[in-house]
């Protein structure tokens, strides 16, 4: 558990973080890229931070992996490479360096580990989790298999090693209507994701989807009458939802992705009102480059992964920490399941 003020203390000996206008203006480049959503003032107390973890990594050898929700500071400041679940996950088996810092939630630093085994991966903050990873254990995978025999077992990414471990093949939101489509069997078990699930079936309606009842405590939250409401309350709005939200919310909105694919869409289709129902960070991360496009409407938070933050990512390039390890027999069985969605995947030209 991180001592917060221990943090503060022996970093603010270590490095000069107080407010810094001069420096913020000599990084003018990068507040460039978030000075629709970041102010000022704002950006003169991050840029600090944002010099000295970039000198550090250079030092070390790091890179930084983030998620698409982490925060603009850290997505357009700190970030070597940003990306949904599975774009992570590809990268993660690429990385040349000595350490991967994620920034991202745990099971996304435990994927990297469980891909690149040799490079230390750390997290910033090992608390940092997911109520979908929460929601299931491989006794529930085992109940389901003794339920259905012969189905297979799709897991989402958003696992940990051991559900990972005790499943045929991983999905993310990205590829999991081509890869259940792919299964030879007429009966696939998804896990742990309900909604996920039963937007997979929208899609795939020749097989018979049967799924863990697990929720993502940001997505679950939106209802289909939030949707139509905000379009009556203002209607032009193009309103575009993550597949972890309910499959009437999906149904509701113009069209669904995961978060790369949102991204995609909006930048190539340049609505001139956007209601991205998922993370709150998403629209701020590309506001800058879309000036065009207004971003409206509500969004929910993630707890987790808003626990990574400047501060945090300083201190793990310091004292490189917080590693996150991986039983190695575990990782191995773990790295069938994500291999085989990672190779599918490039088969399908995904
Ligand atoms: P993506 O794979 O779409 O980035 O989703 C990850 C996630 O946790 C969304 O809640
Ligand atoms: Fe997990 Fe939901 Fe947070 Fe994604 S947004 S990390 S699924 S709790």
């Amino acid at each position: 558990m991180l001592d917060i003020t221990t943090m503060r203390q022996e970093l603010s000996g270590l490095y000069d973080l107080a407010p810094n206008p001069e420096l913020a203006e000599e990084m003018s480049e990068t507040y460039a890229r978030m000075d629709r959503v970041v102010n000022p003032v704002d950006w003169a107390t991050f840029a600090p931070y944002v010099a000295a973890i970039n000198k550090l990594k250079a030092e070390k050898n790091a890179v930084i992996l983030a998620h698409n929700y982490m925060t603009p500071e850290i997505y357009h400041g700190v970030a070597d490479f940003v990306g949904d679940s599975l774009q992570l996950a590809i990268k993660a088996t690429e990385v040349e360096a000595d350490v991967i810092i994620q920034c991202g939630v745990h099971f996304m630093a435990e994927t990297s580990k469980i891909l690149n085994p040799s490079k230390t991966v750390i997290i910033p903050d090992m608390e940092a989790g997911c109520s979908l990873a929460d929601s299931v254990k491989p006794e529930g995978i085992a109940e389901m298999r003794a339920k259905y025999p012969g189905a297979p077992v799709v897991t989402y990414v958003n696992t940990t090693a051991e559900e990972k471990a005790a499943s045929d093949i991983c999905c993310t939101s990205s590829n999991a209507a081509a890869i259940v489509r792919a299964m030879e069997s007429d009966t696939v078990i998804m896990t742990p994701d309900q909604y996920l699930a039963q937007n997979v079936a929208q899609q795939v309606p020749e097989k018979n989807i049967v799924y863990w009842e697990g929720a993502c405590i940001v997505h679950e939250q939106y209802t289909a009458k939030d949707i139509n409401d905000f379009r009556e309350w203002n209607p032009g709005t193009k309103i575009i939802a993550h597949p972890e939200c309910p499959p009437e919310v999906v149904e509701a909105s113009d069209f669904s992705g995961s978060t790369s694919g949102i991204i995609k869409y909006v930048t190539d289709t340049k609505p001139e009102k956007a209601m991205l129902v998922t993370e709150c960070s998403m629209a701020s991360n590309i506001a800058d480059e879309l000036p065009e496009v207004d971003f409206v409407g509500p969004c929910n938070m993630c707890p987790f992964m808003k626990k990574i933050t400047l501060e945090k990512i300083l201190w793990s390039l310091h004292t490189m920490g917080e590693e996150v390890h991986v039983d190695p027999e575990l990782g191995e069985k773990a790295k069938v399941a994500v291999e085989r969605m990672i190779d599918l995947s490039r088969e399908l030209g995904l």
